[in-house]
């Protein structure tokens, strides 16, 4: 098989079988989309500050997972589809501070009826290039008109800042051969410990700042 151009059979049966992956993969964003909406909302009336910035989706492309499925040497079938890959359907959740991610994956881990299947974490063990971001994958359970089924969605969480570092440098690899000389990975590596650390501190000036703001409002008492 040619792992780089996949057969033409290969596009056709993605393509009869599109509306089936996306009305699946489509129900479980809605359903990851809205847990992660009522703990936003919940958290902004407990701590009096919004935790989440910003939720993006996506359904991965026919042509991706056509090109991910090659890649891995799996067959071209619904199942590989549906069992093997798990970000077919991705959620990226923005947060504003590092500990706001770990306040909300905890969240998540403890809802009973979703299983947490894989949980890798790039910010306490970030990748040799720098890339932070807490990557959950979940099975979320779904009720369709004739069967209960638990779908696979794979969550990103990350700061505005992790987020910021990860959209250049996607842009800067991806879009340019250049970037495996040394020279540019240490660039793109200082870059995100920069960010790293001005991450850590922004989450001190936060506290710093309501402490201060406690103590005032004490003594105005
Ligand atoms: P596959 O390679 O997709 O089979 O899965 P994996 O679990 O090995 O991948 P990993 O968890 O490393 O990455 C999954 C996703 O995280 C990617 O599709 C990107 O969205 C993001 N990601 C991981 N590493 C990087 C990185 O170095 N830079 C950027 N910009 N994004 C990354
Ligand atoms: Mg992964």
């Amino acid at each position: 098989m040619n792992f780089k151009e996949p057969p033409e059979e290969f596009q056709a049966y993605l393509q009869d079988h599109r509306n089936e992956i996306t009305k699946r993969y489509e129900a479980a964003i809605k359903e990851v989309y809205t847990r992660l909406e009522i703990l936003k909302a919940d958290f902004q009336i407990q701590k009096k500050r919004e935790c989440i910035s910003t939720i993006q989706s996506r359904i991965k492309s026919n042509a991706s997972i056509l090109e991910k499925l090659t890649r891995k040497g799996l067959p071209v079938n619904i199942s590989s589809v549906y069992n093997k890959l798990n970000d077919i359907a991705g959620i990226r959740v923005i947060c504003k501070f590092i500990d706001d991610i770990y306040i909300l994956a905890e969240k998540l881990n403890g809802q009973d009826d979703l299983v947490v299947v894989e949980i890798e974490d790039y910010i306490k063990n970030p990748k040799a290039n720098g890339y932070r971001s807490y990557h959950m994958v979940v099975d979320v359970p779904i009720f369709f008109a004739n069967a209960k089924e638990y779908v696979r969605v794979e969550i990103q969480l990350r700061t505005v800042a992790m987020d910021f570092w990860a959209s250049l440098e996607h842009d800067i690899k991806y879009k340019k051969d250049s970037c495996e000389c040394e020279e540019i990975v240490d660039e793109l590596k200082d870059c995100a410990d920069t960010i790293a650390t001005t991450d850590q501190r922004m989450m001190e000036l936060r506290d710093k700042v309501s402490k201060k703001h406690l103590l005032y409002q004490q003594n105005a008492l």
